[in-house]
């Protein structure tokens, strides 16, 4: 069934339609891809969907709950997380703590214990053992205590990465999660995207690694210039004429990119 679905979304910065009449379902327990040029409106549509953004026109539902006009927080209890294009993390904070925080923004789970103030001590183990966990699932258990400042580029993503999914998220949003990972972090990255989808989390990815997207997503939906101009599974989105004038170019030849 439809987890996500957006309906004739529309965002316009004055004279510039970044995201027009756009329409599209992520069923549960998939992973989709948003591909497009630059400029496209994958973030913006992200922004659209996570309430950082609001649409001019159109609406976007999530589990038959609009999610048109709630603020991020409200948008993140209800179950959808994101990261960012350019990585936002506490850069004093180890990575551990930083995935803790997103723990801390459990709110419906947590809220009748912080009130009793009952098992206070056992909760935050609990989240500290979440934490690890959360940091195995993207490969990071080794950099636990380090500060997310002295983290390599590649890392910081997927330290972003478990600091969402401690949210508990049943649908997450990633912004370019590939974005200056080297071969052996993007595997990672691959491997970790697939135990997050076992996991029950749906997954949608805005990414211009092509070899990442082909692999890994069921589905593509491609952007340019603002409006939806292809959706499709991989081996399709790879012969359109369309896509290949628009993003692909001719050094993506069918089989692979
Ligand atoms: N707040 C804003 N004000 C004005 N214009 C904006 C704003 N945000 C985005 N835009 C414009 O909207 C268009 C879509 O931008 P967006 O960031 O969504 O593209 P993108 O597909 O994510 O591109 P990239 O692949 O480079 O990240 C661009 O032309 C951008 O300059
Ligand atoms: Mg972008």
């Amino acid at each position: 069934m439809s987890l996500l679905a957006i309906r004739d979304v529309t965002r316009r910065f004055g004279g510039l339609t970044a995201v027009d009449g756009v329409s599209f379902d992520v069923y549960e327990g998939s992973i989709k891809a948003v591909i497009g040029p630059n400029g496209a409106g994958k973030s913006t549509l992200f922004n659209l969907i996570t309430g950082f953004d609001r649409a001019d026109e159109g609406v976007v539902m999530f589990d038959g709950e609009r999610l048109t006009g709630k603020r991020p927080d409200a948008i993140v209890r209800l179950g959808v997380a994101r990261t960012f294009q350019n990585t936002r993390l506490f850069e004093e904070m180890s990575a551990l703590d930083n995935v803790r925080v997103g723990c801390d923004l459990e709110v419906p789970r947590g809220f009748f214990r912080s009130a009793l103030r009952l098992g206070v001590r056992s909760g935050e183990a609990a989240m500290r053992q979440r934490a690890h966990h959360l940091l195995r699932v993207v490969g990071l258990e080794e950099r636990a205590e380090v500060p997310a400042s002295d983290l390599p580029h590649g890392t910081r993503r997927l330290l972003e990465i478990a600091r969402a999914l401690a949210t508990r998220p049943r649908l997450m949003l990633l912004d370019e999660p590939a974005a200056g990972l080297n071969g052996a972090e993007t595997r990672t990255l691959i491997e970790a995207l697939y135990r997050i989808r076992d996991d029950g989390v749906t997954l949608v990815v805005v990414e211009h690694d092509m070899g990442l997207v082909m692999e890994v997503a069921e589905e593509i939906v491609v952007l340019d210039r603002g409006a939806k101009i292809a959706e499709g599974p991989p081996l399709l989105i790879q012969k359109d004429p369309v896509v290949i004038e628009a993003y692909l170019g001719e050094e993506c030849e069918p089989g692979g990119c």
